[in-house]
């Protein structure tokens, strides 16, 4: 059965989450995997010099358990039946996986069908994290002294990617986002797959 991988990257609170449960809405047939759920416990998070919990690292990360995930699904792609299942059962099954280190971890570089990543400023990023409560909650320069530098790096290392990304602002309203990346991904299913 022919799949629709979508990729949903970008700086933490570019709204990554909120993006992907939105176009679910949208798009039948179509599954999430966020990698938010993938973190390892705290007990085995590095901690550096200043004190800061190594959160914003792919180490930080069980992507072991992430890929048996993915696998998973690609061996039973899409939702069980349901009333909305004859129908839907005609459609390419989507999977979105979505989080703040996708295009960093080799092992993913070939399974996207359209990659987006979602950017927001400083200034806005910070402000966005500050409403949130985090488990465990950031202390006091965590932000500048972790999470932004630890951004940079990735997005630094971003510059050796050879597929293409669509940037996306992610200052733009949950709607605009929502209707442009809905488009994009139209499109591209009608291109990939031929339907
Ligand atoms: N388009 C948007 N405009 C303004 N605020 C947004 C938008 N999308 C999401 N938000 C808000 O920004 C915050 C982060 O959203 P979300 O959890 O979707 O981001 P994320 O990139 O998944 O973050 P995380 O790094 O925690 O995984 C939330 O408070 C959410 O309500
Ligand atoms: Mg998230």
């Amino acid at each position: 059965m022919k799949t629709f991988v979508i990729g949903i990257g970008g700086v933490t609170n570019g709204g990554k989450t909120t993006l992907a449960k939105n176009l679910q809405k949208h798009l039948p047939n179509c599954s999430i995997i966020s990698q938010d759920d993938f973190f390892k416990p705290e007990s085995e998070i590095d901690i550096d010099e200043n004190g800061f919990l190594q959160y914003d690292v792919l180490e930080a990360l069980n992507m072991d358990k992430m890929m048996s995930a993915i696998s998973r699904w690609m061996e039973n792609p899409g939702h069980s039946a349901g009333p909305a299942a004859l129908e839907s059962a005609q459609r390419v099954p989507i999977l979105i996986i979505e989080g703040f280190l996708l295009f960093n971890y080799k092992p993913l570089d070939t399974i996207w069908n359209r990659s987006y990543f979602l950017t927001v400023p400083y200034e806005e990023c910070k402000r966005r994290r500050s409403t949130r409560v985090y488990e465990p909650p950031d202390p006091p320069g965590y932000f500048d002294g972790h999470v932004w530098p630890m951004y940079l790096k990735h997005r630094q290392e971003m510059n050796t990617i050879t597929w293409e990304i669509v940037y996306l602002d992610g200052t733009r309203s949950e709607e605009d986002l929502l209707s442009q990346v809905y488009e994009d991904v139209k499109q591209e299913l009608e291109k990939q797959t031929g339907l």
